[in-house]
């Protein structure tokens, strides 16, 4: 597949899958900053955003590109969890973000400086409890990155930190960058694209058998490489895929979220999540259903994603309705099993720790499961017990009744 080059000067061309893209961004990143900024006490709230494959801003159609997404997300975050706070008699919080836009062309970079300036301009005119520091690079992203550290470092925002990294193609962001950001700080993000070819960099190319073994345990037929192109619109294909490129990033200890950009006509394009926090997670997955259809999964629905046999099952999971049904049903049976091999009972966020790297549910999926599972009970702080699904909290603890179902003790899975 021919890497796709972007004409900024004469109109970037805003195609299905940035749409899709931009849709999640969007709301990953409003979500992201209300969740983060909810404690009552919390007065500030400083965080840093990369921007490393930023583009021009703007495209032919007039849609805005991913600086402006951001600029226009921090805007009104700032402005709606004020208005909630005050209503609610709570002390203003101020965001104090640096956000570096950085692209490889210098032209690319101008244009992009003119398309942010009015957001920049209205941000510092208007926007209370709001400070944006912008910071414009031109650069290789691999090349710049040593020195977007430093800036982060030197303008104290090393904490809170995400990275967009939405590279043409799949070959402008080394997994050891990625593997440096997860490590470099507490609470760091990255949402990365790459195209197909980059699983192809993570298969034993070279040795074609064994790339046809290893297709083939997914039930994918693939003689030659030239038919990766052919495979593009299989499922299973698409299941191998996220298993493989799950498989890649597992040494990095982090939250991955390996899901494609759903398009029936090709799997093309994956939108990935890293994380280090379960928190990071559930939120990605819960936006992912607000988005139903954005992207694609392959595999089981409920705990252990991507463990299915592709004989006997493995479905396309789209985070919609339907599939959400499916996913309840398997997470009657997964939590017990899940939990029965921690032990009999542990703290919920525990249980997510454990849990939210294999599943693509919906948190409320997984707490409407525990709710109704007569194998299952919550517990609060003070002993109490948790009736009502949206009520759970990370610091109560899940246990398995006494009663428990006679099936899953006598013939487990
Ligand atoms: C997919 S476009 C970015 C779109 C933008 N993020 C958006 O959502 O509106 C990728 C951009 O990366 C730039 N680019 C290509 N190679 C690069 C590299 N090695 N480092 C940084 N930027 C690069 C291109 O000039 C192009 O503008």
């Amino acid at each position: 597949m021919v890497e796709k080059v972007y004409n900024w000067e004469d109109g970037a061309v805003l195609d299905e899958h940035s749409k899709r893209k931009h849709k999640v961004l969007r709301e990953y990143l409003s979500e992201y900053l209300r969740v983060r900024c909810q404690h009552p006490n919390q007065e500030r709230f400083r965080i840093a955003i990369v921007d490393g494959f930023c583009g021009a801003a703007r495209y032919s159609c007039g849609a805005a590109g991913s600086p402006i997404i951001i600029l226009e997300v921090l805007k009104s975050a700032a402005e709606e969890l004020n208005i909630a706070r005050r209503d609610q008699g709570l002390r203003p919080i101020q965001i104090d973000a640096l956000v570096i836009l950085n692209d490889a062309i210098p032209g690319v970079v101008e244009l992009c400086k003119s398309n942010v300036a009015p957001i920049l301009a209205e941000i510092k005119d208007n926007a209370t409890n709001l400070a944006v520091d912008c910071q414009f690079l031109s650069n290789d992203f691999e090349a710049a990155y040593p020195s977007i550290k430093q800036t982060i470092q030197t303008r104290g925002h090393n904490s809170n930190v995400l990275f967009n990294l939405d590279q043409c193609g799949h070959s402008k962001v080394q997994l050891r960058t990625i593997s440096d950001i997860l490590s470099s700080y507490p609470a760091p993000e990255v949402i990365l694209t790459f195209a197909i070819q980059a699983l192809l960099t993570f298969l034993p190319k070279t040795d074609k058998d064994e790339l046809s073994k290893r297709l083939r345990q997914f039930g994918v037929q693939i003689k030659t490489l030239d038919d990766v192109e052919e495979c593009l619109t299989n499922k299973a294909w698409l299941g191998a895929a996220e298993r493989t490129v799950f498989d890649a990033f597992r040494g990095f200890g982090s939250f991955t979220s390996p899901f494609s950009i759903n398009n029936p006509s090709g799997y093309r394009y994956w939108l990935l999540h890293f994380a280090k926090n379960f928190r990071a997670r559930q939120v990605y997955n819960d936006i992912l259903h607000q988005n139903s259809s954005s992207q694609a999964h392959f595999g089981r629905p409920g705990l252990n994603m991507l463990s299915y046999d592709p004989d006997q099952e493995g479905l396309l999971y789209l985070f919609e309705d339907d599939d959400r049904k499916r996913a309840i049903d398997q997470l009657h049976d997964d939590i017990p099993r899940a939990l029965a091999n921690f032990g009999d009972a542990i703290e919920m966020s525990d249980f997510y720790h454990g849990v939210y790297n294999h599943t693509p549910s919906h948190s409320d999926d997984i707490h409407q499961a525990i709710i109704d599972s007569p194998e299952l009970s919550v517990v609060t702080p003070n002993g109490g017990p948790r009736r009502v699904a949206n009520t759970i909290r990370p610091g109560d603890v899940l246990k398995l009744t006494p009663q428990r179902n006679f099936f899953s003790v006598l013939f487990p899975k």
